[in-house]
């Protein structure tokens, strides 16, 4: 069985890992809804915030993005930044594919897809073809944009999985309409995917294509569990030969035990997080209890968007930035001071339009904001216009006493995002471990440019 990396040099990569994020709860373990609720921003460290402040617009950006310090920082700021630089364990970025894509692909995809469809096959092919792959199963194929590519552009016959029949209509329908000579080679069906579901595909497999051969399975953007499911099938499943998986939405993990702590926390448990058995070990051989920091919050901070979206971020982004989340936290606080809760009305929180004042902040919200009574959750609350008027006074009052900490929010959110890359490395990690553990060849490759799609990097595995 081959062991990870080295064994000392990973545990201490994961041991290091929990350290950070046992310290740094603060920073992400509560919504940033809670800001002010909570009193998250009393825990920055004075010393931090005295050095942070008076930073200009493009020094704040090159910590977040290049991990930039200054020699009189303090050594724990500095220690933070190291430590998050050191921790991202995830390779560069280095794509220069082009994306153009054939003139009848670029149909209803926004240039975020086109990207991702482009050099997943690109990077597909190229695992593919040395080894004589013809067949690829995607999972979750969605409606099915991918599978179209691989066999338009490499002529592979693809075996779309998909657990919503809706989709699978769709991207039937779509394939009839758009791409009638793929119909042989390109099948579509429904399957709610598991770990045992190796049977279920080799029969699907033989009924659509009547063959044997190895084959490839990819996954693009296969959320929580089933990027997991689809590791555990390529270990069993003999014809399965090339794994290439790209993760999102780890939040969406499924939880296999919570347990209220108080009115507002639970601690969380998951199925497949952690994996390995090297993490695990590292975690029974410290007195952390997971359950309280790595939560929905921690996997929610590692499919966030990556710190180099600060990127020579203008100060008029910044502002906005920051002008929406402690706008937000004002409402929060309001509710929460006053025994309410905020419950939507519409899909849509906030528009742009509000970011322009607070009075137009304040008014847009209670349109689409009810302050539901804690007590009363049953009864349906209506936005009687004297009560609205007497909110709306009340929350312009209170942003008066906060809005002073306009950039204290933005120097929140800088070193939150400074954690990203590592939340993603430690999840990325442990499951590359888990499939070394397994005697499986498996590395992370970049695929895509991270400022286009944030959730970039496949899971590559060999059998041979
Ligand atoms: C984020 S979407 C990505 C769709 C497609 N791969 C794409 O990139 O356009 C994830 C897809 O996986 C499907 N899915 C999630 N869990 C599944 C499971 N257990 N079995 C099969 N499909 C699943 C969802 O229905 C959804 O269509």
């Amino acid at each position: 069985m081959m062991a990870c990396v080295s064994e000392r040099v990973q545990n201490k990569y994961f041991s290091d890992a929990l350290n950070l994020f046992a310290e740094t709860q603060w920073l992400y373990n509560t919504p940033v809804t809670d800001l002010l609720a909570k009193g998250l921003l009393d825990f920055l460290p004075t010393d931090w915030l005295n050095v942070l402040q008076i930073l200009e617009i493009q020094e704040l950006n090159n910590m977040v993005v290049k991990k930039t310090t200054k020699p009189q920082w303090p050594e724990t700021l500095k220690a933070f930044v190291k430590k998050c630089k050191n921790l991202n364990r995830l390779p560069l970025i280095n794509t220069v594919l082009s994306t153009t894509l054939p003139k009848n692909f670029q149909i209803g995809l926004n240039d975020k897809k086109q990207h991702e469809i482009m050099h997943l096959a690109h990077l597909v092919h190229k695992q593919c073809a040395p080894h004589d792959i013809n067949v690829i199963i995607d999972f979750g194929a969605g409606l099915g944009y991918v599978c179209q590519l691989l066999y338009h552009l490499y002529g592979y016959k693809v075996l779309g999985l998909e657990k919503n029949q809706a989709n699978v209509n769709k991207a039937r329908d779509r394939q009839v309409k758009m791409y009638p000579d793929s119909l042989e080679y390109v099948k579509y069906n429904c399957c709610d995917l598991t770990c045992d579901s190796v049977e279920i595909i080799e029969t699907i497999l033989r009924t659509e294509f009547q063959e044997n051969s190895d084959v490839c399975l990819i996954g693009l953007h296969a959320c929580g569990d089933l990027s997991i499911h689809a590791s555990k099938i390529f270990l069993n499943m003999k014809a399965a030969q090339i794994f290439i998986m790209i993760s999102c939405c780890y939040h969406k993990l499924s939880i296999s035990k919570s347990i209220q702590i108080n009115a507002s926390t639970e601690k969380q448990y998951f199925n497949n997080f952690p994996l390995s058995n090297c993490l695990k070990s590292v975690i029974l051989n410290t007195d952390f209890d997971i359950g309280l920091f790595l939560r929905q919050p921690f996997l929610r901070l590692a499919c966030q968007e990556p710190a180099d979206r600060w990127n020579n971020m203008s100060a008029e982004t910044h502002n906005q930035h920051s002008f929406y989340v402690l706008a937000r936290a004002v409402l929060q606080l309001y509710a929460t001071e006053n025994g309410f809760f905020l419950k939507k009305c519409t899909r849509k929180g906030t528009r742009k339009s509000q970011c322009l004042n607070f009075e137009t902040y304040v008014k847009d919200s209670l349109n689409r904001y009810i302050l539901q009574s804690l007590k009363d959750e049953k009864i349906e609350v209506q936005n009687i216009q004297s009560d609205l008027d007497i909110h709306e006074k009340n929350i312009i009052e209170l942003w008066k006493n906060h809005y002073n900490k306009l950039k204290v929010v933005e120097i929140y959110t800088a070193l939150q995002l400074m954690l990203q890359s590592a939340a993603e490395s430690l999840i990325l990690q442990d499951w590359l471990c888990w499939m070394h553990e397994r005697g499986l060849d498996a590395t992370i490759i970049p695929v895509m440019n991270k400022q286009l799609s944030p959730r970039s990097y496949a899971i590559v595995s060999w059998k041979r």
